[in-house]
């Protein structure tokens, strides 16, 4: 008898043109199907919905969509995902196809579409992954010739796909500084909707590169056919959705073509960056789920891992900080039950010493007079504590006012001729498309953890957008290339370091949440969700966040009251029953705290340690919306078998005597009887009248439990614990 450690039924079809079956090509996962046509030599989408059982008579039923990679130069007028200027200097180009393969492997389907320009050695490349039981399929696309002379791209999408409705919400997550991740939703009328950043740097400021798309009524949670995508790129991005008049929609997405026209010569091959697209029947919240569940699986960096708490130094001292302070911090960090400290900007520079945003930054050596006896100093007495270390940079920029753009000015992005530099924050962005700059950001940060291996997480910040727009580094035809040569340089900077530090956690910021999305979650393990840590405010950005990006990656930080964004005054409990919806952490001076404060900060970073399995790798149900007008909130995190769950109910506004909160929860198991606890508590009486009773299933989802919280910023967090199947 032979042992077989895997597995892995391994199907592989290689369909040629001449084939028979070249007709169909059926992508799929057990929920979704999206299935290819070839027509006359030409890919025709047919179908992106349900699972189909079969495709038998697929063909016949007369709906075809555009093609599946429409071509500038085919014969149509509609939106495109390829422009080419040929060597030649033709713009035309007409794709047909060739041949495709697929394998299925474990859980995931693998298909490659070969294309051709019907004229010319112009080669697209559709690839799929389709993960089975995530119900996620992931699209990019690679584009290469063999033509004489360079091929100018100037539309370049990773994906095209076609939807067909009677009506259409498109939801999507706007924001600026503060207030990233605004859900909003339209109707599109005819003509073309877009999405977009143009900032190349800290996208998710104006709108983050995700969408919700609901057919025929606006999205709900629980009912109704909804898509839901992420283009995992962290530059500029455009999703265009383009109603006809036959009342399709089309969906054109990929990286923003705005200024960015693309040479390609025969020996380069251009990658788009990966969508990633779910569909779901029964509303937005299962999509939610696939989402989460895919990128913890697959994308996100240590999807497995649970995630330690943390206290960030930035709110608790700023600039403002020396040994003793940080130390001190360190102390009542300990003292709490945190498990990370992390020293946020302001400990580096000598010459020009970083003690506000104004200098030093590009200079990344210990501040003497601040930290006289280096980081192994601080990283002794961090682990003395039972604490982990981790540090801030932000690498890719610099202040004017550094050693660094001293003696580096080509370095900087910049608007050439003499132009003006323009400044924001009091500083410039280095020029990521020169290998060069790529090695020195590399080896900022390499060395920083060479030299203290102790050191366990980065928090790397980014504090400007592009805006600068030329490079020294490249050629006059190339300056156009600025915007995505910048972002893979980027990205391989960012791949370089996590795979020589795979035990470092990384956390995305840019500003906050400037810089959420799905290629940055490849590499790092979380992102900060925003630097507005007002927990009433968080309540909407942690809602919109969390639709598309999952709660262990969105960090969220217990912060002092009044919060120092909007100077509102909100109660310790709810400020922390927010933070705990995602990766609970601190970002206050412990010694700002009242003794009763740190007990009660405590407790709850207790509770977070016992239920963070359930936050971190449970699946989230959203059972009502802050959006909503009836001042409540409510959250819900499951275990995938449904044995324990945390419910988060939070009012945010006052609710006068018959105005009570009636929460019906999702999730559980029908038949299971699940024991209900009220953990976070600060007084003896619960607000609900279940506490400590044992409750089935069905009764909790369907009847439902009043919930008694009248006044603004109040709130419940419950444990419910399956006793009984
Ligand atoms: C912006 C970040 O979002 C903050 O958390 C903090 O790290 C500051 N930068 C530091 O300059």
């Amino acid at each position: 008898m032979f042992k077989i450690q895997r597995t892995i039924i391994i199907c592989i079809i290689l369909i040629s043109a001449l084939s028979t079956n070249a007709q169909t090509i059926h992508i799929n996962t057990n929920n979704m199907s999206l299935v290819y046509n070839v027509s006359n030599s030409k890919l025709y989408q047919l179908h992106f919905g349900p699972v189909l059982s079969s495709l038998k008579g697929i063909e016949y039923t007369g709906l075809i969509y555009n093609e599946a990679y429409p071509s500038f130069g085919n014969g149509q007028s509609d939106e495109v995902a390829l422009i080419a200027t040929h060597a030649d200097g033709s713009i035309a180009t007409d794709l047909v196809y060739k041949k495709h393969t697929q394998t299925t492997s474990d859980n995931i389907q693998t298909t490659t579409i070969q294309l051709q320009d019907e004229r010319k050695p112009f080669y697209v490349e559709l690839n799929f992954k389709a993960y089975q039981k995530e119900n996620v399929i992931e699209q990019w696309v690679k584009i290469h010739h063999k033509d004489k002379g360079n091929i100018r791209l100037e539309q370049f999408a990773s994906s095209a796909i076609g939807f067909k409705a009677e009506s259409y919400y498109l939801t999507h997550f706007y924001g600026g500084w503060a207030k990233e991740m605004m859900m909003v939703e339209e109707q599109l009328t005819n003509g073309t909707k877009c999405i977009e950043t143009k900032r190349g740097v800290r996208s998710t400021e104006y709108e983050n590169p995700s969408f919700i798309l609901s057919l025929n009524q606006k999205a709900q949670e629980n009912n109704g056919e909804v898509y839901m995508g992420a283009l995992a790129w962290s530059g500029n991005f455009k999703f265009g959705f383009q109603v006809d008049d036959q009342e399709r929609c089309q969906m054109i997405a990929g990286i923003n073509p705005f200024a960015s026209d693309y040479l390609i010569s025969s020996s380069d091959t251009f990658l788009t960056p990966r969508m990633i697209l779910t569909y779901s029947n029964s509303g937005k919240n299962a999509a939610s789920i696939n989402l989460h569940r895919w990128s913890r699986k697959y994308n996100l960096r240590d999807g497995d891992q649970r995630r330690p708490v943390v206290l960030n130094s930035w709110e608790g001292a700023y600039f403002d900080f020396d040994e003793t302070k940080i130390k001190n911090m360190m102390d009542g960090a300990s003292e709490m039950g945190v498990e990370m400290f992390v020293l946020d900007d302001g400990w580096f520079g000598n010459k020009y010493p970083r003690n506000s945003d104004k200098a030093g930054l590009g200079d990344w050596q210990v501040n003497k007079k601040k930290l006289p006896n280096g980081i192994g100093s601080l990283i002794d007495h961090a682990e003395s504590k039972g604490l982990k270390f981790g540090i801030w940079v932000e690498p890719e920029m610099v202040n004017p006012k550094s050693e660094l753009a001293e003696n580096h000015p080509d370095w900087i992005i910049q608007r050439m001729n003499g132009r003006e530099m323009l400044l924001e924050r009091n500083q410039l962005l280095l020029d990521l498309s020169n290998p060069k700059v790529q090695d020195f950001v590399f080896n900022v940060v390499h060395k920083l953890l060479v030299e203290n291996p102790r050191i366990a997480y980065i928090k790397w910040d980014a504090n400007r957008h592009l805006q600068n727009f030329g490079s020294t580094y490249l050629e006059t035809n190339q300056q156009s290339h600025l915007w995505i040569d910048y972002t893979k340089g980027l990205g391989s900077v960012i791949e370089r370091l996590t795979t020589k530090h795979p035990q470092v956690i990384f956390q995305a910021c840019a500003s906050g949440g400037g810089r959420v999305d799905f290629g940055a979650l490849k590499y790092m393990h979380e992102f900060w969700a925003s630097d507005n840590t007002d927990a009433y405010d968080r309540l909407f950005i942690q809602w919109g966040t969390n639709h598309i990006y999952p709660p262990i990656a969105t960090g969220a930080h217990i912060v002092k009251s009044p919060g120092h964004q909007t100077r509102r005054q909100i109660p310790l409990k709810f400020r922390c029953d927010v933070a705990m919806g995602g990766r609970l952490g601190l970002e206050l001076q412990p010694s700002n705290l009242k003794k009763e404060d740190i007990l009660f900060t405590k407790s709850v970073i207790d509770s977070y340690k016992k239920y963070r399995h359930i936050i971190q790798f449970g699946d989230l149900y959203r059972l009502q919306s802050p959006y909503d007008n009836d001042g409540f909130a409510s959250i819900k995190y499951v275990t995938q078998n449904k044995n324990e769950a945390i419910a988060m109910v939070y009012s945010h506004e006052f609710h006068r005597r018959n105005e009570r909160n009636l929460l019906k929860l999702k999730g559980l198991d029908e038949n299971g009887i699940y024991r209900v606890v009220e953990i976070n508590k600060i007084s003896k009486k619960s607000t609900v009248d279940c506490e400590g009773m044992e409750i089935s299933g069905s009764i909790l989802m369907n009847t439902g439990i009043k919930v008694d919280l009248k006044k603004p910023y109040t709130s419940l967090v419950l444990y419910l614990e399956k006793i009984e199947n």
